[in-house]
């Protein structure tokens, strides 16, 4: 087994592989490898690189199964390499793009900070939550956006798979980034319409996305702040992945902003037991605290924010390893 202190120091420079993902992934070694094998100068001159320091990039990559060195200083993709690029099943070149930002290696660095003050150390640093910093910054926004389109695909073919739309005539995802949740669903319920609303940053693709699904002529799409009013006209809101990003006053507020509007609102989160939870959610959770002053919540958590809204949950789905689909009425509605 081994030793506690080795086990410790590989926890502790785990950041050097980050980076060396980070690396593989920039430099898109994975495509120019795929169904080849490449000698190293062919390869550095093909991603730009100096020889020397990618072959010592190529070398820690054999070691994590990314690639194997068939005859000297020549490489070939592995299926685990396969992964890093960009357009295959399963992939997850936008996710490990997304770790090289600088503004995740900045405000990871002050952890320290975040935990001693409470405060999120994105806010911190740069006066505004990361949502709105994406919104000036739209390529950060974009690398984002790309990183959450491939989950948030699977999010809505799930949420139109087990939840019943019959009598829904239009839907408005809030906070619905650039709409493939929207997309998802209208193309899988006939009939029903859908308004999209999210800061500019993240609306920006939504048109070709639409069109793409064949939805275009279903849908609106809503460059605003929901921090603000509502777009009118839905008999249904749809939170997915947003209360997470919020603290517990703020989330109480949107969920009034949506009953002012009407009275079903169906949220899609993680739901987990915060004393429980397996180390990736844990981490994911220490994310939100980092970024955003967010946070994981179990079942009684958000029972009581809905409540505090105004609101009842009425019944919760599960939706995969750990989100749940939950369904909330406003008090005194006339829904079932
Ligand atoms: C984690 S993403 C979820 C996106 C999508 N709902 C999904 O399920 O994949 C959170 C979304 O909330 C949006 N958001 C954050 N602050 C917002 C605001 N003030 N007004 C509108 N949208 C906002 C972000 O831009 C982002 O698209």
């Amino acid at each position: 087994m081994q030793p506690d202190s080795d086990y410790l120091r590989s926890v502790a420079l785990g950041f050097r592989l980050s980076q060396v993902l980070v690396v593989f992934a920039e430099l898109k070694v994975a495509d120019v490898l795929d169904g080849r094998q490449v000698p190293i100068g062919e390869l550095s001159e093909k991603v730009g690189a100096d020889r020397l320091s990618l072959l010592r990039i190529m070398r820690v990559a054999r070691s994590l199964g990314l690639v194997e060195e068939v005859a000297d200083e020549v490489f070939a993709l592995t299926a685990r390499g396969q992964l890093l690029r960009p357009d295959v099943d399963g992939t997850v070149y936008p996710r490990v793009r997304s770790v090289g930002e600088s503004w995740q290696w900045s405000s990871w660095g002050r952890l320290l900070q975040t935990v001693v003050t409470g405060r999120s150390a994105f806010e911190t640093e740069h006066g505004m939550n990361s949502f709105d910093y994406f919104d000036r910054a739209p390529e950060a926004g974009e690398t984002m956006m790309n990183r959450v389109t491939d989950e948030a695909r699977q999010r809505g073919a799930a949420i139109a798979q087990i939840y019943d739309f019959t009598p829904v005539r239009c839907l408005v995802d809030v906070g619905g980034g650039r709409g493939a949740v929207l997309a998802e669903v209208l193309s899988r319920v006939a009939g029903l319409r859908g308004i999209l609303l999210d800061l500019p940053y993240a609306v920006a693709g939504a048109e070709d996305l639409m069109v793409r699904h064949g939805v275009a002529d279903r849908s609106e799409i809503v460059a605003g702040d929901f921090r603000g009013e509502l777009p009118a006209g839905g008999d249904l809101y749809l939170l997915s992945a947003v209360l997470h990003s919020w603290t517990d006053d703020d989330s109480v507020e949107l969920l009034r902003r949506c009953f002012t509007r009407c009275d079903r609102v169906i949220v899609l989160d993680e739901v987990i037991d915060p004393a429980d939870a397996p180390l990736t959610a844990q981490l994911k959770d220490l994310q939100l605290m980092v970024f955003s002053g967010g946070r994981h919540r179990g079942l009684p958590e958000y029972r009581q924010l809905f409540e505090r809204a105004g609101g009842t949950l009425v019944r919760h789905t599960p939706v995969g390893k750990q989100e749940q689909l939950m369904e909330v009425h406003r008090e005194g509605s006339r829904w079932p």
